[in-house]
C-alpha cells in the first residue's frame, strides 16, 4: 500500500508497518495452535488491538483459518452485544457482501434484519430488532450454530 505520509497514525495496515514484537507473536500463535485462551491486558495504547490484528493477518494466510474481532466495550445492552456479535462473525466468515446478506437473510428472516452498506469502506452490516427474551436467546443460539457448522478452524478476540 502506497502512503504519503510513512508514520502510521491509527489501526493496522500491514506486517511492513508493525514494530517489533516477535516474541509476543510467535508466543501468542503457538497458545491460539494448542487451544489455549489468552487474556492480554495494559493500559489504552500499548498496542493489544494492534497485536491481534497482527497476528490474525499472520493466521489468515492458512485458509482454514477464520478470525473475529469484537469489541463489545460499545454494547450497552443485550440487544446492541448481539449485534455487534453478529456482524463480527458473520463478517469475518463470509468473504463477499452478497454472501453476507443471504446468510443475515437465512439466519434472521424473522428478526426484521435492517441491512446496509457502509459508504466509507464497502462493510456490509446488519441490525436486529430484538424484543424479548426469546428474541435474544434465538439469535444467541442461530449465531453459535453458524459457528459450528463452519469448516474452517474459528479464533476469536472480545
Ligand atoms: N507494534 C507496533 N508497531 C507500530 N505501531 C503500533 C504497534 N503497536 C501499536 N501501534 C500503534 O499504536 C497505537 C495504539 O495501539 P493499539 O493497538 O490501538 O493499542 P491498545 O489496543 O493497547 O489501546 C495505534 O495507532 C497503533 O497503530
Ligand atoms: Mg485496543
Amino acid at each position: 500500500m502506497k502512503i504519503s505520509n510513512p508514520f502510521i497514525l491509527s489501526g493496522y495496515i500491514s506486517k511492513e508497518f508493525f514494530c517489533d514484537r516477535e516474541k509476543e507473536t510467535t508466543k501468542i500463535i503457538e497458545a491460539i495452535q494448542n487451544n489455549r485462551n489468552i487474556t492480554l491486558f495494559s493500559q489504552r495504547r500499548i498496542g493489544k488491538t494492534s497485536l491481534i490484528y497482527h497476528i490474525f493477518n499472520s493466521l489468515k494466510i492458512d485458509k482454514n483459518n477464520a478470525c473475529i474481532y469484537l469489541d463489545v466495550l460499545a454494547s450497552t445492552s443485550l440487544s446492541e452485544f448481539i449485534n455487534v456479535f453478529g456482524n463480527s462473525v458473520i463478517n469475518a466468515i463470509e468473504s463477499k457482501p452478497e454472501k453476507f446478506f443471504k446468510k443475515v437473510k437465512d439466519l434472521f428472516s424473522n428478526l426484521r434484519p435492517v441491512i446496509s452498506i457502509d459508504s466509507l469502506t464497502g462493510s456490509p452490516s446488519f441490525q436486529l430488532t430484538i424484543d424479548s427474551k426469546q428474541e435474544a436467546e434465538k439469535s444467541i443460539e442461530g449465531i453459535f450454530n453458524y459457528l459450528k457448522s463452519q469448516k474452517k478452524k474459528i479464533q476469536s478476540s472480545n
